[in-house]
């Protein structure tokens, strides 16, 4: 993404903020793994989304109000010991010359300088309790602008969440982010990889292996931990260990997605250890297809959140009373919610920078209407854990099918 595309979010934006009005909002921060070792980097979604600035300890501030101080970017100093120890920083020369900002400071200075910035502001738009470390700062400024208000200037009367306007303009893909979107799901076709690797004897960590070797050989990095589970594990949803033999005679849910240029994949494959699939295992996976394709089929422009996922209810419902796992009227068990036993999740969520991506579900309590560059996953799933009253055929059979779909016109 080019630095012109974040100067258009930016002014998108401040134009729906309007006047009298300050936009603030911190880089995500370092997290330590253990004692002196820290997590990989990543850059909080909204922050990039709207800079492109890969640091921590940084702050965007937008001023809406201010003709050609719009945006204030404070960042690290550049440091020649550090950057030697640590790596590359570009200081606030580097985000004027090169991440288009108007007016770029130290971080060190933030308090002493936001105050000056806020001081005409009726709002602020900036998301309290995300970052408690951060919200101190913040309170500080505004204090001190109250302490100290000078004739004609003010501390800001309100705080509105920066969520509200932000996640909305995120909820809507752009060509340039589907392009990267497409290409997320490309290198996430290692799913092929580990379906042609796949031995029963091997260990579930060898086929996220499989994953890991495509996502980094593509200059790609993991959406989420990628999800390897064998047998009883496929009915686990959040299954993360991947640690145990694949065995023989067993399914293999795998449900692994590739984060390229910010954007995520999220796909998920369920298919035999040993190739092929045995009667009761097929008949859960072709329902479950079944499902997905009814889904996909109410994924269009008009359509509300929740029909496709009600689509899949529906087939999955009537599915397994044939099948004669649930007893009762499909119709029903949907009233009631008796088909929740086995199928336990909603069909899917939105998708974008984040994996579970952001963006309302509901707007004045009615699901939303679906419309074109929305970007979404269908995932429906069957998971039928040992023990299953009446269901004994099918036991240790988890089944998911995920793919990611975009909403267009037609
Ligand atoms: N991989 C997380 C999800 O499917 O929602
Ligand atoms: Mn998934
Ligand atoms: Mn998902």
């Amino acid at each position: 993404m080019n630095a012109k595309v974040h100067t258009q979010r930016r002014r998108q934006l401040m134009r729906m903020m309007g006047d009298d009005s300050i936009a603030i909002l911190p880089a995500a921060p370092s997290l330590i793994r253990n004692r002196d070792v820290e997590h990989g980097f990543r850059q909080d979604s909204d922050f990039y989304y709207l800079s492109g600035f890969p640091e921590p300890e940084a702050v965007i501030v937008l001023i809406p109000h201010r003709k050609k101080k719009q945006y204030v970017l404070f960042c690290r100093e550049r440091d020649p010991l550090k950057e030697t120890w640590n790596g590359y920083r570009y200081g606030p020369e580097g985000a004027v010359e090169l991440f288009g900002a108007d007016e770029a400071y130290p971080i060190d200075d933030l308090e002493d300088i936001l105050p000056g910035l806020m001081e005409h502001c009726e709002s602020v738009h900036y998301t309290i309790g995300l970052n408690p470390e951060f919200d101190k700062h913040v309170l500080n400024c505004v204090n001190s602008l109250r302490r100290g208000s000078r004739r004609g200037t003010h501390a800001p009367y309100e705080f509105v969440s920066l969520d509200y306007l932000l996640h909305d303009m995120r909820l809507f893909k752009s060509r340039d982010e589907l392009r990267l979107m497409k290409k997320a799901a490309k290198i996430s076709v290692a799913h092929l990889n580990a379906m042609k690797a796949c031995q029963p004897g091997m260990y579930e960590y060898e086929l996220e292996a499989e994953f890991l070797y495509e996502f980094k050989s593509n200059g790609a990095d993991w959406a989420y931990p990628s999800i390897v589970g064998g047998g009883a594990n496929g009915c686990i949803l959040h299954y993360t260990e991947n640690n145990k033999p694949l065995n023989d005679g067993e399914l293999v849910l795998i449900d692994a997605g590739a984060e390229y240029g910010g954007y995520a994949a999220d796909i998920t494959r369920t298919f035999p250890v040993n190739g092929k699939y045995s009667n009761a295992q097929k008949e859960i996976y072709e329902l479950v297809l079944a499902a997905q394709e009814a889904a996909i089929k109410k994924t269009k422009p008009g359509n509300h959140w929740n029909d496709p996922h009600n689509a899949a209810v529906k087939v999955l419902t009537k599915g397994m009373v044939e099948l004669g796992m649930l007893k009762g009227k499909p119709a029903e068990l949907i009233k009631k919610g008796g088909y929740s036993k086995y199928y336990m999740h909603r069909t899917g969520h939105w998708i974008g920078m984040d994996v579970h991506d952001v963006g309302d579900y509901k707007v004045d309590d009615e699901w939303r209407l679906l419309e074109p560059g929305m970007t979404l996953t269908i995932e429906p799933g069957l998971y039928i854990p040992s023990g299953s009253r009446g269901a004994k055929r099918w036991w240790n059979i988890g089944v998911r099918i995920e793919d990611d779909i975009v909403v267009t016109k037609e």
